[in-house]
């Protein structure tokens, strides 16, 4: 099996953080060019830690407002990264262009990212707009990295073993890494200024769904209805955005996001602690080992079993 995950020429150190060439430009005039308005959302994430899944919840928490049936939503008919884009990766064509419909898009506005939180324009870091993080355990990532990235159309120049990948990923080396950089900062963020960040766990969103939906309500200023509805609102909102509803859905099912991955191959399995299947002992140890080192101290903790 070959893999794009950390492979180069897919990958070019910028700034502090491994970036795929085809985001280089988009990457370059998103920090020039964009400016953040204090009513803006960001869903921030590294690639493979439920990305999908959050903005998904996140768009029909913002819009819950503007529509109320479940029937006819939005979300049965387009993929959450359609309704979600990244700034990054349209602002490398027809920027002129791209700016303006960014600027016009109806408030408040959704977006996400993958950029490291010291890489966010500054408008962003700066302004009231808000972030909600989303961090998945480390060994799910690479499993979840490991097939999407032998799936996409970037991994074809690629000749990376599942072993020598993962070497490259105790060492940093994939698309945003490193990881525990990436997720640091954001964590220590969601300390030192909790109403610009929230941190959540896919492990605990998919432990406590009902919950997790309610506090990202909150943070966003947007309770959901209140009263004896608001039970029944939240469940059609977990009920719509989860694993098996979305997989299923026809639009997710066929053509390509961002021109290079297949929708299908942004639901796979959908669980905590398929790595199992997939380390050997002595991989257990030595990202144990890494985890420890780099994240040991900083309170970041996290579930790897269902
Ligand atoms: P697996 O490969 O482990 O199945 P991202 O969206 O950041 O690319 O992350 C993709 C991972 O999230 C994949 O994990 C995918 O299956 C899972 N995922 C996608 N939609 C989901 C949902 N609605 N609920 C739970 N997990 C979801």
């Amino acid at each position: 099996k070959e893999s794009g995950l950390g492979a180069a020429p897919y990958l070019h150190l910028f700034q502090d953080f491994w970036c795929p060439t085809h985001f280089i430009q988009g990457m370059n005039n998103f920090m020039k060019h964009f400016h953040s308005k204090d009513n803006d959302v960001f869903v921030a994430s590294f690639p493979k830690s439920g990305t999908t899944w959050l903005k998904a919840l996140a768009f029909v928490i913002v819009n819950h407002h503007r529509f109320s049936s479940f029937d006819h939503h939005p979300l049965l008919s387009s993929n959450p990264h359609q309704l979600v884009f990244f700034p990054e990766s349209i602002l490398s064509h027809d920027l002129h262009d791209q700016i303006l419909s960014l600027s016009n898009m109806s408030e408040p506005r959704l977006l996400g990212t993958h950029l490291p939180f010291p890489s966010l324009p500054e408008s962003i870091t700066k302004s009231n707009c808000k972030i909600i993080y989303i961090f998945r355990n480390p060994f799910d990532i690479f499993v979840s990295a490991w097939e999407f990235f032998t799936n996409v159309k970037v991994s074809s120049s690629s000749e990376l073993t599942f072993e020598e990948a993962f070497e490259k990923y105790c060492n940093g080396i994939t698309a945003f890494g490193p990881w525990w950089s990436h997720m640091l900062g954001y964590w220590e963020k969601s300390i030192t200024r909790p109403h610009k960040v929230l941190f959540l766990k896919y492990e605990d969103l998919k432990e406590d769904t009902v919950f997790h939906v309610k506090r990202i309500a909150e943070f966003l200023n947007s309770p959901i209805t209140q009263g004896g509805e608001s039970n029944t609102v939240i469940e059609n909102i977990i009920k719509l955005c989860r694993f098996e509803t979305m997989k299923n859905l026809e639009v997710n099912k066929s053509g390509y996001i961002y021109n290079i991955a297949e929708k299908k191959h942004f639901f796979r399995k959908g669980e905590v602690g398929d790595w199992i299947n997939y380390f050997s002992p002595s991989m257990i140890e030595k990202l144990s080992k890494t985890v420890e080192e780099k994240l040991g101290g900083s309170g970041l903790s996290f579930k790897i079993h269902s």
